[in-house]
């Protein structure tokens, strides 16, 4: 109480010599630090009485001026959930470059090799809601911030190197198709079946999401892809578009749906735990950050194909080109201040990324950004662990004009013509190729179990198009579902 006196008592001084610490945030931020821990105050920082923590019984309560803080805090506790992906949990580190990708970006953060740029990373669910299991089979979120000393860059990615569907309008189809029955409050597979049916280029995801990627052995290995082709400029105003691998060092692992079901039993939380307890203990999890790089050329050849989210671009064409790591170092130390307020968007951009040319890039610029300011407010920027870690100060010779950035790149974003989708070229290839024997044998259980429940309407339509994509898999799957039904 004595050190709270003689911080009033230095307040007040000050005051007197017409300070102020709204005008004073060094001297405002001293103050805080040597205010007396363990000493009770409410919200306006005066001190609570002993009365109004130890006796609320036969008093009048709107008096308490204790109560009344903390219940209506508590009231008000809880934002809302993100209307996807809301069960997650992160950690923080860095990015560091090992790899110059300056002729190709400008970006600051990308620049000189051996810099290092803070990075904030949340891995989630895009079916289970929070506080369900983490191990269901899922086409997995994993986002990442970057602090870049140009302003804030996001890659909200996915775990499988395309997306569902290439037309926005179908995202919110889709995200019905995986929400639980609104009748039953139930999962419902038919409803999953009935979107793939309707919309068959989901079956490209949907081959490598049942193909094990679904389940990750670890959040730590789990890759990051952000399936968009983003233009990009070097200091030339030269232009290309690069695609976002994130990979992790030990390599993308998973459990088996079997395996995942034992854990399931015995813990929810697996992953977060075991990110957690890997953090902790020094054992830090690392990622190599590479693009595939599209030049001007490459569009005039290939046209909208380079920026279809819902194919690949292929790596014998489109190579790796290696740019540095990202290693997860911190984990939070409030899971609501440091990971729920997180708010990623693909419109945080920064001098030298311009955005994509398609259309879900062109619906997710705006989705996101108004999902948060529903979900955390209209200061949303400036919760901290969203704030970017400098503001520009730069101003030109008359005092107090701020000096706009002045882009090489005049055209703007490129524009592109979309075609329908189609990816059965893809997942026939992902298919005979890419996954190994046993991938394909884990692929045509997983499938049987899937869809098994569904009508024989839908099963049938279901086959119909796996046999487009490869007659094998639709050989296998139907076999499977036949003897399932018999049994
Ligand atoms: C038209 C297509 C899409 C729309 C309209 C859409 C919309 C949204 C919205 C509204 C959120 C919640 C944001 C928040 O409350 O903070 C969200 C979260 C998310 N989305 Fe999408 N999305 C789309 C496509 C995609 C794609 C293509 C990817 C990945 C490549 C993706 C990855 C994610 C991830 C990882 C999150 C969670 C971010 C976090 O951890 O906070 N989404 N999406």
């Amino acid at each position: 109480m004595l050190a709270f006196l003689i911080i009033l008592a230095a307040n007040a001084v000050a005051t007197n010599q017409d300070w102020h610490p709204a005008v004073d945030p060094a001297l405002l931020r001293q103050i805080r630090q040597d205010s007396p821990a363990g000493l009770m105050s409410v919200s306006n920082g005066a001190p609570v009485t002993y009365c109004e923590v130890n006796s609320t019984l036969n008093k009048p309560l709107i008096r308490n001026s204790f109560l009344m803080d903390h219940v209506t805090s508590m009231d008000r506790e809880r934002t809302c959930v993100r209307t996807v992906h809301g069960q997650g949990s992160g950690a923080f580190g860095f990015f560091k470059v090992t790899h110059d990708l300056s002729h190709i970006c400008k970006a600051s953060f990308l620049k000189e090799i051996g810099k290092k740029t803070p990075v904030a990373a949340r891995f989630s669910s895009g079916i289970a809601e929070k506080g369900g299991s983490e191990l269901s089979r899922e086409i997995r979120g994993f986002a990442l911030k970057f602090y870049t000393d140009e302003g804030i860059f996001d890659i909200p990615g996915i775990v499988t190197p395309m997306f569902v569907v290439k037309n926005p309008l179908y995202f919110v189809e889709f995200i019905h198709a995986i929400r639980k029955n609104p009748a039953l409050y139930l999962a419902d597979p038919m409803k999953l079946w009935d979107f793939v049916i309707k919309y068959p280029e989901a079956m490209h995801t949907f081959l490598l999401m049942f193909a094990d990627r679904g389940i990750p052995l670890s959040f730590a290995n789990m890759p990051c892809y952000n399936v968009h082709s983003l233009q990009v400029e070097n200091e030339a105003g030269e232009v290309h578009f690069i695609r976002f691998h994130i990979e992790p060092f030990e390599g993308i692992k998973h459990l088996t749906t079997a395996e995942a079901q034992k854990i399931n039993a015995a813990d929810l939380d697996y992953y977060t735990r075991e990110l957690y307890n890997r953090i902790k203990k020094g054992d830090y999890p690392r990622w190599n950050v590479s693009v595939q790089i599209v030049s001007e050329e490459d569009v005039q050849k290939h046209g909208g194909l380079m920026f279809d989210v819902t194919r690949v671009l292929p790596k014998c064409d489109f190579p790796l080109h290696l740019l540095g790591e990202i290693v997860l170092n911190r984990n939070p130390t409030n899971h609501f201040a440091e990971i729920e307020q997180l708010a990623f968007c693909p419109a945080n951009l920064v001098n030298g990324i311009l955005g994509a040319p398609d259309k879900v890039y062109e619906a997710r610029r705006f989705a996101y950004a108004d999902a948060q300011l529903y979900r955390l407010g209209p200061n949303v920027q400036k919760i901290p662990v969203n704030c970017p870690l400098h503001v520009p100060t730069e101003y030109s010779e008359s005092p107090g004009e701020p000096v706009s950035y002045e882009s090489t790149n005049k055209r703007g974003l490129l524009k592109i013509k979309e075609e329908e989708p189609y990816n059965y070229d893809q997942a026939a290839e992902l298919y005979e190729n890419e996954l190994t024997g046993d991938e394909r044998t884990r692929l045509h259980e997983n499938l049987i179990l899937a869809i098994s429940p569904a009508s024989e309407f839908v099963r049938e339509r279901v086959i119909e198009i796996l046999e487009m994509i490869h007659p094998d898999l639709a050989y296998q799957v139907a076999k499977g579902l036949t003897s399932t039904m018999a049994e």
